[in-house]
């Protein structure tokens, strides 16, 4: 039988979270995030080392609560499931080794699960009438989508067509959009990460008060930030001198928000047309920010296409999406790994035959 109770663990950077699916209904029964963010941020970014540290002190008891938030017991979990890449190695192996024993303990079998697969395909939780719409056409009727992937660590289109199938369109050849929000916050002193304390700053800023530049890639679906990043640096230093006027970091933050909102856009637009999909999805955790959505939305409406964003606890990460992913996998009969499965920090989402080990943890 296919496993459809699915506990899941994600662990891959800075968030501890464990939750209960069932993919058959495509419903989160339970889920708990705990955010490591006052623990790094003394220290500017993500320290590694206390990352680990974290989830292995609070695991256990996010384990337990979640368990029961479901109302479930032990015998109820089909399988359990983890991220076992990309991410951090240290914090991937804390989470890893606790669903393999899990599993060992329950004889109930362990999903090896990528993070990115699980940012891709958390649109299909999301209960709202998109989400239903885009289960149906995606799930039920074979319907491909494209997908707007901007997380921390990635800016990529890809080209959905069945669970396990993703081709990308388009990558970013330097900064992730994610990073380069971080980036820019770090330049103007903003805490890590940065992305929702420009969003907030950036609500009394005028966005178009400062010109920024737009990327230009040979490839019209890939993304460069690395350039939008030296302009915004290069103008706070110039605006440090005496001589010059004084910069608004809210008209700052606002006009570089919107700059990434019509980049992704365009470059979505270029990728609707090129595939001649009927459906948009954007995932992963700058999906969480309100500008970036409303252009999106409407760039698609403009070209008769349907969006579907997930609910912003969707958006960062978290364990349902990794126990969704690690479902729908097994549902559709794909490799799910073994307890032999190595933690794989660098494991593109085209390759899935990475999943095969080599050795032990
Ligand atoms: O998907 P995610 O939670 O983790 C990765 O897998 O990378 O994405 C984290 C990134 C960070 O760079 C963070 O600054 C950004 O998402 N982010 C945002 C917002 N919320 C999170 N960026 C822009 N606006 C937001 N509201
Ligand atoms: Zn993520």
């Amino acid at each position: 039988m296919t496993p459809n109770i699915i506990f899941a663990i994600e662990t891959s950077c800075d968030e501890t979270s464990t939750a209960i699916v069932n993919v058959a209904t495509r419903t989160i029964l339970a889920q708990h995030i705990y955010s490591q963010l006052p623990e790094h941020a003394p220290y500017g970014g993500v320290v590694p080392e206390i990352a680990s540290r974290a989830h292995l002190e609070r695991l256990p008891d996010l384990a337990a609560q979640t368990l029961a938030a479901a109302g479930l017991n032990w015998p109820d979990i089909d399988a359990v499931a983890a991220t076992v890449g990309p991410g951090l190695t240290t914090a991937l192996v804390v989470g890893t080794t606790f669903a393999k024993t899990l599993a060992i303990g329950l004889g109930k079998p362990f999903l090896a699960t990528n993070h990115i697969e699980g940012h891709a395909l958390s649109p299909l939780l999301a209960q709202t009438e998109s989400g239903h719409a885009l289960a149906q056409s995606f799930l039920h009727e074979g319907q491909p989508y494209l997908l707007l992937l901007v997380t921390g660590g990635h800016c990529q289109l890809v080209n959905v067509t069945a669970p396990g199938h993703y081709e990308t369109l388009g990558s970013t050849l330097d900064d992730a959009v994610g990073e380069c929000f971080d980036k820019v916050g770090k330049l103007l002193s903003l805490p890590h990460p940065a992305g929702p304390a420009i969003e907030q700053l950036a609500k009394s800023g005028n966005p178009s008060a400062i010109t920024l530049p737009h990327p230009k890639t040979d490839n019209p679906l890939a993304f460069s930030f690395s350039g939008l990043k030296t302009a915004v640096r290069e103008l706070i230093t110039k605006h440090q001198t005496p001589d010059t006027t004084t910069l608004n970091p809210a008209d700052l933050a606002a006009s570089f928000q919107s700059t990434v909102a019509t980049i992704l856009s365009r470059k979505t637009a270029a990728a609707i047309k090129h595939t001649g999909t009927k459906h948009v999805v954007v995932a992963g955790g700058v999906a969480a920010n309100a500008t970036i959505r409303q252009a999106l939305l409407e760039t698609c409406q403009s070209l008769g296409v349907t969006l579907t964003a997930p609910p912003l606890i969707l958006c960062t990460d978290n364990a349902a999406m990794i126990a969704y992913a690690a479902g729908l996998r097994t549902a559709y009969g794909l490799d799910t790994g073994t307890l032999a499965t190595r933690v794989l920090p660098r494991w593109p989402l085209e390759d899935m035959s990475a999943l095969t080990p080599t050795s032990a943890l």
